[in-house]
C-alpha cells in the first residue's frame, strides 16, 4: 500500500493509496484528490511569480531614483564628518589580527603613529616582534605581541584576554586575518580543502567578536573589519572568499557600541 498526503482544515491527512495494478488501471480517489491538490499548488506559484516578476522591477525602478541619491548624500556626509572630526586614538588600546604581513602589518604602523597601544595576533612570532619593534619605533608607546591561530576559539579567547589584561581595556578590535583561496569551486579536487578559508575569514573574525564585545561594550569601542569588494561584486574562481566577506560585513555592522 502506498501513502499521499493532503490539507485538510489546516491539517495533513495521510491517504493509503493502493498502488496500479494491471486489473485496476484507474487511479484511485485519493490519488486524484492529492494530483488535483499539488497541481493547484502549483498554478498559485506560477501566479505569484507572474505577479512578482511584473511588480518588482516596476517597484525598484521608481523607488531607486528617489532613494539612492539622499542615500549617498548621506553616506558622503557621514565620511566627511568621520574624516574631519576623526576619533584621537593615542592611548587607545588596539587589537590587530594578521598583523604580521600585509593590510594588517601597515594598519600596525598608522596606528602606531597616531599613538595608540597594540596587541598584535598572528601564527609567526617572529615575524610579529619585528612589526611590534617598528611600530614602537614609529610612535606606539607600548605593541605587544601574542601568537595565535584564529581558526582556534580558545586561542581569541585567550588573545583578547591577554589583551585586556595587559592595557586594562580594549578600544578597537581589527578583524584582518584572511586568506583568499583561488579555484573554481568545481574544480577543487577535495572540497573539504575549502573549509580553512571560511575557518579564517569568517570564524576568525566571529570569534574574535565574541571575546571582544563585551570590553568594548565597556569602552565604548569599535569593530574594524577588513573585508574585500568581492562580497558585494562576487568573482569567479574566489566562491569562498566572496561568501566570507558579506558575513564579515554583516557582523560589523550589528556591532556598534
Ligand atoms: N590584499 C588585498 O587586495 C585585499 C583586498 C581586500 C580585502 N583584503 C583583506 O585584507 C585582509 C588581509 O589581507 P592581506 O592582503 O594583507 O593578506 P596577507 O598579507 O596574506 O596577510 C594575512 C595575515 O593574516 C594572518 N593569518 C592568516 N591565517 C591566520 C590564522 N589562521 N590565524 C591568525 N592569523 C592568520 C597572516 O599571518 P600568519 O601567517 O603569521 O598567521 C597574515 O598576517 C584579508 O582579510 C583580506 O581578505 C585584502
Amino acid at each position: 500500500m502506498c501513502m499521499a498526503a493532503s490539507f485538510r482544515n489546516g491539517q495533513l491527512i495521510n491517504h493509503e493509496v493502493p498502488p496500479y495494478t494491471h486489473d485496476s488501471l484507474e487511479p484511485s480517489p485519493g490519488t486524484l484528490a492529492s494530483l488535483s491538490l499539488s497541481s493547484h499548488c502549483g498554478e498559485a506559484m506560477d501566479l505569484i511569480n507572474k505577479f512578482l516578476n511584473i511588480t518588482v522591477p516596476f517597484v525598484a525602478l521608481v523607488t531607486l531614483p528617489f532613494f539612492l541619491p539622499p542615500y549617498f548624500l548621506f553616506k558622503f556626509l557621514l565620511s566627511t564628518i568621520g574624516n574631519i572630526f576623526s576619533e584621537d586614538v593615542a592611548g587607545k588600546v588596539v587589537l590587530i589580527t594578521g598583523a604580521s604581513s600585509g593590510i594588517g602589518e601597515h594598519l600596525a604602523y598608522e596606528y602606531a603613529r597616531k599613538g595608540a597601544c597594540l596587541a598584535l595576533i598572528a601564527r609567526r612570532e617572529l615575524r610579529l616582534r619585528e612589526v611590534a619593534s617598528q611600530a614602537e619605533l614609529i610612535g606606539s608607546p607600548t605593541a605587544i605581541v601574542i601568537p595565535g591561530d584564529v581558526t582556534k576559539v580558545e586561542d581569541c579567547k585567550h588573545f583578547v584576554e591577554a589583551t585586556v589584561k595587559h592595557f586594562g581595556r580594549l578600544d578597537h578590535l581589527v578583524t584582518n586575518a584572511g586568506v583568499a583561496p583561488v579555484c573554481m569551486f568545481e574544480d577543487y579536487p577535495d572540497i573539504t580543502r575549502a573549509a580553512p578559508a571560511m575557518d579564517i575569514n569568517f570564524w576568525g573574525s566571529a570569534y574574535s567578536a565574541y571575546f571582544a564585545i563585551p570590553h568594548l561594550k565597556q569602552s565604548k569601542g569599535k569593530i574594524i573589519a577588513i573585508a574585500s569588494a568581492a562580497g558585494w561584486l562576487p568573482v569567479p574562481r574566489m566562491t569562498f572568499y566572496s561568501v566570507g566577506n558579506p558575513l564579515i560585513r554583516i557582523l560589523s555592522l550589528n556591532s556598534y557600541y
